[in-house]
């Protein structure tokens, strides 16, 4: 009888002890408000921005999570320990919020940490999971970014265990997305506990420029390779967010980024104030072809395949026998590569050569390609192969 016990102690903590699956099966799409707003956000703003992403095309192309990131909450918790929006910015409270954004076709995602306070002083979750977890299931919640400022001495992975626990057992589905810097190298722990882990510091709008907390995404590129092989559909490595369009990147800089980012099967999450994005802007994040390769079912995050001082070479193997190959310029001069595809030992046979943002058809891979690359830009292809 004991014995019986037990087992049945064990099997129903296994129970309860589990992520949702299959609800990242291809990196997460959407916008947050942080990059560009930082805790100035009210419910007109993320309206908004629901309906620019529509009108855009962005919805279309797949951006489905809207995401409040920190600043949305009122400064302290009300009387019964619960967490509260801020009355003065979200009027509605966030029950209303996300049924207008579920009305819309969206996913409804929001920001909270894993210590006691957020990082921009807001109540943090430490020691209200499961209170918490209920409140987001009753608000609609479908996508939690869990940050890791105020943590004292917790331990990591214990304390997202409990706050993956926690939102099992509120029953409703919620992508988990583990915003803990990549300190504790989550990558090695994470893909049992949520959907997707950010895996460096901050991104901010420049090249490559770096400080204690805000890195260029030259940096954060440098810092992902030899990161693929713990990426899989529905556990993502994030090297965070897309500064696309924001005011310190170039043109070429922003469809770099973007590209890279597709390489690295990241979680595509705009970054930018999406009311005034201008076309050419608009054209880099709906290009569909370009996310394809991001979404790609294989699910298979891409590598630096060769890096020479002002050039790299990023692949991601795709389905089908296809490949993405991204000749990347770092350096601060245009340049022309010779590519001689023999030298891609990855590739078996010919190919067809698919230029993705000048979206043209290039020929066959059995001659030499000498693409003209501006500085901190890229030119991105598909090869698919000759049958
Ligand atoms: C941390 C996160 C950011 C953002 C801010 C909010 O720095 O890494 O992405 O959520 O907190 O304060």
């Amino acid at each position: 009888m004991k014995k019986v016990l037990i087992l049945l102690c064990l099997l129903m903590t296994s129970l309860s002890a589990q992520k949702f699956t299959g609800l990242a099966l291809t990196p997460p799409m959407g916008w947050n408000s942080w990059n560009t707003f930082q805790v100035n956000i009210d419910e007109q703003l993320i309206k908004e921005t629901a309906a620019v992403m529509i009108s855009s095309g962005m919805q279309n192309a797949g951006y489905t999570y809207i995401v409040l990131d920190d600043g949305w909450e009122a400064k302290e918790r009300d009387g019964n320990g619960n967490l509260v929006a801020d009355p003065r910015r979200f009027p509605s409270g966030l029950k209303s919020l996300g049924d207008y954004l579920h009305s819309k076709g969206f996913k409804f995602g929001i920001h909270n940490c894993a210590g006691t306070k957020t990082c921009s002083g807001y109540p943090g979750g430490r020691g209200h999971e499961f209170q918490d977890a209920r409140n987001y299931a009753s608000w609609g919640v479908d996508y939690l970014k869990y940050d890791w400022c105020y943590h004292g001495t917790a331990n990591a992975e214990e304390t997202y265990k409990t706050m993956r626990d926690a939102l099992f057992a509120a029953g409703r589905p919620v992508v988990f997305s583990l915003c803990e810097w990549g300190n504790n190298k989550p990558w090695l722990w994470g893909s049992e506990i949520g959907h997707l882990w950010r895996t460096t510091g901050d991104v901010t709008d420049c090249y490559d420029c770096q400080d204690v907390y805000a890195l260029g995404w030259k940096y954060i590129l440098d810092t992902q390779d030899g990161l693929e092989k713990y990426a899989g559909p529905d556990h993502w490595n994030d090297p965070d967010m897309l500064e696309v369009g924001n005011t310190g990147l170039s043109l070429a800089e922003s469809r770099a980024q973007f590209s890279l980012w597709c390489i690295l099967a990241a979680p595509l999450m705009a970054g930018n104030d999406i009311r005034k994005m201008p076309e050419e802007i608009r054209a880099i994040i709906t290009n569909e072809e370009v996310i394809a390769i991001d979404q790609d079912l294989l699910g298979k995050q891409g590598y630096r395949f060769m890096q020479h001082p002002g050039k790299e070479i990023w692949v991601k193997e795709l389905s089908n026998g296809a490949w993405a190959v991204c000749f990347f310029n770092s350096g601060d001069k245009a340049l022309t590569v010779r590519v001689n595809w023999d030298h891609l030992s990855f590739l078996n046979g010919t190919y067809k050569i698919r230029n993705l943002w000048d979206k043209k058809d290039l020929g066959l891979t059995d001659k030499n390609f000498n693409p003209h690359i501006e500085s901190h830009d890229v030119v991105l292809v598909k090869l698919n192969p000759v049958k």
